[in-house]
C-alpha cells in the first residue's frame, strides 16, 4: 500500500458555502486522506462576500463539524496550478442536476489536458440538496426569508447582515 498521503481539493466560489457544499466536503473527507477546501476565482461570477469572508465562513463550518483533515485555502490563479504545488491527486466537485454537468465536464477535461495527472471526481448531490445554491441562498436572505436549513448556523446571520443591507442599498425607493 503507499504511504503517500491523497490529496484532493474541493474548489468553488463558496460564495456563501451552503451545507449542500458541506455535504460534499465532509463526504471527500471520507474517501481522501486530506482534503483542501479551495476558495478560487469563478470569472463569470461577480461574488457578494470577499474572499477573507468566504475562507472564514468555511473555516467556521468545518470546525463545527470536528473535521480534523479539512482545510481551507485560497488561489487566485488556476487550479491545476494550485494542485501541482499542493501535490493534490484529485478535484472533487458535488453535481447537482444534467444542468451542472456540461460546464463540470468542460472543467474536467480542460484540467486534464493541463494536468494528466489531476482526476476529476464527481459526487452526485444528496438528494436533499438537489435545488441549493448559494445564489437561492442570497436571494432568499435578500428578501428576508428563512435560510436557516441551507448554511450552517454560525455564519446565517452574517449572510443575512450582508444581503439585507445590500438590498437595502441597491433598491429603488
Ligand atoms: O463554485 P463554482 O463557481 O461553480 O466553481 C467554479 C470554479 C471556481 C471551481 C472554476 O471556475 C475554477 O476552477 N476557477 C479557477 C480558474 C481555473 O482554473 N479555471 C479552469 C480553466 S478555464
Amino acid at each position: 500500500m503507499s504511504l503517500l498521503k491523497r490529496i484532493a481539493i474541493v474548489p468553488g466560489s463558496f460564495d456563501p458555502v451552503t451545507i449542500g457544499h458541506m455535504d460534499i466536503i465532509k463526504r471527500a473527507a471520507e474517501i481522501f486522506d486530506e482534503v483542501i477546501v479551495l476558495v478560487v476565482i469563478n470569472s463569470d461570477k461577480q461574488p457578494s462576500f470577499t474572499t477573507p469572508e468566504r475562507v472564514d465562513m468555511i473555516k467556521r463550518c468545518i470546525d463545527t463539524n470536528n473535521l480534523d483533515t479539512v482545510h481551507v485555502d485560497y488561489y487566485e490563479g488556476l487550479l491545476v496550478d494550485y494542485a501541482k504545488q499542493s501535490e493534490a491527486c484529485a478535484v472533487v466537485k458535488g453535481l447537482r442536476a444534467v444542468s451542472d454537468f456540461e460546464y463540470e465536464f468542460q472543467m474536467a477535461l480542460i484540467n486534464k489536458e493541463l494536468c494528466p495527472n489531476l482526476e476529476t471526481v464527481f459526487l452526485s448531490t444528496s438528494p436533499e440538496n438537489l435545488y441549493l445554491s448559494s445564489s437561492v441562498v442570497k436571494q432568499i436572505a435578500s428578501f428576508g426569508g428563512d435560510i436557516s436549513r441551507f448554511v450552517q448556523n454560525e455564519i446565517r446571520d452574517e449572510i443575512i447582515a450582508r444581503l439585507i443591507s445590500t438590498k437595502r442599498i441597491s433598491s429603488p425607493k
